[in-house]
This record gives C-alpha cells, structure tokens and sequence, in this order.
C-alpha cells in the first residue's frame, strides 16, 4: 500500500508553547505512531527571517526546536526530523511556484495582512512570500497532510491553489494538501484575547515551564468575580485547558460554574497542575537531550540526508516540466 506522506514544521523563533504543542505537536506524534503516514517534520528556520530576528538566536533556535521534537516523542526511527535550510530544494521550487500566484492574491491574506501590522517597518518580500515557501515545503515532498493550528489554514488553502495551478498549466501530480487537526486547534491567549502566540507578552506557557510559572500564569487569567451565567472569555480559556489536560473533570467544574459555587482559584490550579503533569515527562526528556550532543547532530544530518533525496526528485521532476532541462 502506498502510504500517505505528511509534512509539518515549526518557526524556529523560540521555546515552544502551549499552542504549538496542542496544535500542532500532539498531530504530528499521532500520525507519526499511524503506519499508514510516512512524516516529515521541520524546523522552519528559513520562514524565520520573514520577521524580525538575530542571528545568534537564530542559530541556537533552529536546533533548539529539533530538541523540543524529540523531548515530545517525536522518533528519527519512524519520522524524518530536519532543519529547512539544509534542503535548499523547498527554497528553489518556491522561486517556481512564485510564477503561478499573483502578488494581489498575496496581499489580500490575512496572516499577511495582520504581520504588516505587527511589523509596519518589515513589510518584505520574504514575508510576501511566506505562504508560497510553506507551500514548497509541503509540496516537494508531495505531502498530503499537514497537522497544524488552525490559523494555518489560509496558507495550506494556498498551497492547494499551487498545486491545482502547477498540475494545470505543467502536468505535474501534486496532492491537494489538507490539515490534520487536533482537539487543541485553537488554544486561545491568557490574556483573554484572541489566540496564545510567542510574540504576546502574556500570552503564553512554555513547555519548559515549571509549575511555579505555570500557576503564576494560569493565575493571571481574567475571570469574574462570579460564576454563573454566561461565560466570560478568560473563564471559557480555563475550560478550554482543563479539556486538554484533564477531561474527566469538565462536567463537575461545569456544574458548580452553573450553580455559581465555583471558586476560579479552585480551577486555576487544578488547571495549572494538569498542565504541568502532562509536560512532566517532555521536560525529564529535554534535561536528558541537552547532554546528549552528538545524538543531536546524529540527527539533525540524517535527517536533512532523507528529507534532500526526496526534495531533490521533485525538483528535477519540476525543471523538466516547466522547460528548465533539455
Ligand atoms: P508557527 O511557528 O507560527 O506555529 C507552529 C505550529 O503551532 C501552531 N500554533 C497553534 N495552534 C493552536 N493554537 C495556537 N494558539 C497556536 N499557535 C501556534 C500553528 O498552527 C503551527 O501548526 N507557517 C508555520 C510554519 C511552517 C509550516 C510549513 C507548517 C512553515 N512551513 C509547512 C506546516 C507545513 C507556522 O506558522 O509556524
């Protein structure tokens, strides 16, 4: 049986948090352990430069979040695990896929739209193209599937447009990527607003945080000073977390929230318990990584050996058929 091929990666711009985890995370372990997917995970250190960034914390990020991959379960046994830039392909097919996408189709995304915003000064070409790379990365591997955020989804709407496009107007036989979501699609900010990301202060929790920080944190959480009635955005936050990491007491808080005897610090650090039981064993296998170097680098350079030999066959498949070889 041909087995369906799964593509995912992450910024290389930090610790992952909570929402990278639920996200994204927790689908790529699940169709990893499948034996009908064949997966490859990156770290997108090339989408990196599309904000703002250093090179020292680049460097040390783009193997940092290899890390965080393995200390979540992720296995170089049973997935390609790799960094972007080591496969120079995803950077060339997307110069090629750059001549079927229109620039106006580009500037009406929201993601772009809403990083112009963040950034006002660092509107580049690079991050123009942000989508059209995601979609190289996806498509030189023909990838399939593609466990990520919800918020990814006006680029993988893109990458199918690619592919339709190149299919049409080349011949070629890419797959119309879709997105393999997880119960934690959307884990929203503790701040009460809009979705947890690494570049809102406030926001977020890492998956390196003690539970110390993570009670500080869950703490901070907006709530009201009663329960009952309809709820409000911080409180529906705590049950949105409580859903991950400890399902089987939703129903009881849920009833003393309706009853207006819940007392939110009660929930509070039930949550934040439960948040960090389950990045107990992520945490124990981080420490023992940070000392194993050159099991790391064993990694890192098999991986971007497997992900190349795939990249490369596409590629050339792609040269051929839109008249760059003879
Ligand atoms: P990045 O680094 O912004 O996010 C990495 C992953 O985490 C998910 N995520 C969330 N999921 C749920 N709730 C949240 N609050 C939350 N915040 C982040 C994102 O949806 C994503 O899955 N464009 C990608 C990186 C990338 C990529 C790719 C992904 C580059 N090329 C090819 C898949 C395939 C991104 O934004 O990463």
């Amino acid at each position: 049986m041909v087995k369906h091929r799964v593509l995912s990666g992450i910024r290389a711009t930090g610790r992952l948090h909570l929402g990278n985890y639920f996200g994204a995370v927790k689908g790529m372990l699940a169709l990893q352990n499948d034996p009908d997917y064949e997966t490859l995970y990156m770290v997108a250190d090339v989408h990196t430069l599309t904000t703002p960034y250093t090179i020292e914390e680049l460097r040390k990020n783009r193997r940092e979040v290899i890390l965080d991959y393995l200390a979540a379960g992720l296995d170089p046994k049973k997935s390609i695990l790799f960094q972007q830039a080591e496969v120079n392909e995803h950077i060339e097919l997307a110069f090629y896929f750059s001549s079927v996408v229109t620039i106006a189709k580009m500037q009406h995304l929201p993601t772009f739209k809403d990083k112009v915003k963040q950034y006002p000064e660092h509107a580049t070409m690079a991050l123009l193209n942000y989508p059209i790379l995601m979609a190289a990365d996806i498509l030189v591997y023909k990838a399939s599937l593609v466990p990520v955020g919800i918020d990814q989804e006006p680029h993988l709407e893109v990458a199918r447009e690619i592919a339709r496009r190149m299919n049409q107007d080349y011949g070629t036989d890419f797959p119309e990527p879709k997105r393999f979501a997880t119960k934690g699609e959307y884990i929203p900010s503790l701040t009460g607003e809009g979705k947890m990301s690494k570049s809102v202060e406030g926001s977020y929790i890492n998956l390196t945080d003690d539970l110390e920080t993570i009670r500080k944190k869950i703490r901070s959480v907006p709530t009201a000073t009663t329960a009952g009635g309809e709820m409000p955005v911080g409180v529906k936050t705590l049950f949105a977390f409580l859903n991950l990491v400890d399902p089987g007491l939703v129903e009881k808080f849920q009833k003393t929230y309706d009853a207006g005897t819940l007392k939110f610090v009660e929930l509070k650090d039930h949550v934040a318990e439960a948040i960090s039981k389950e990045l107990q064993p992520f945490q124990q296998k981080r420490k023992e990584l940070e000392e194993d170097t050159a099991y790391v680098d064993r990694v890192i350079a098999e991986g971007a050996e497997k992900a190349r030999a795939i990249a490369q066959k596409t590629v050339k498949e792609v040269r051929e058929k839109m008249g760059l070889l003879s």
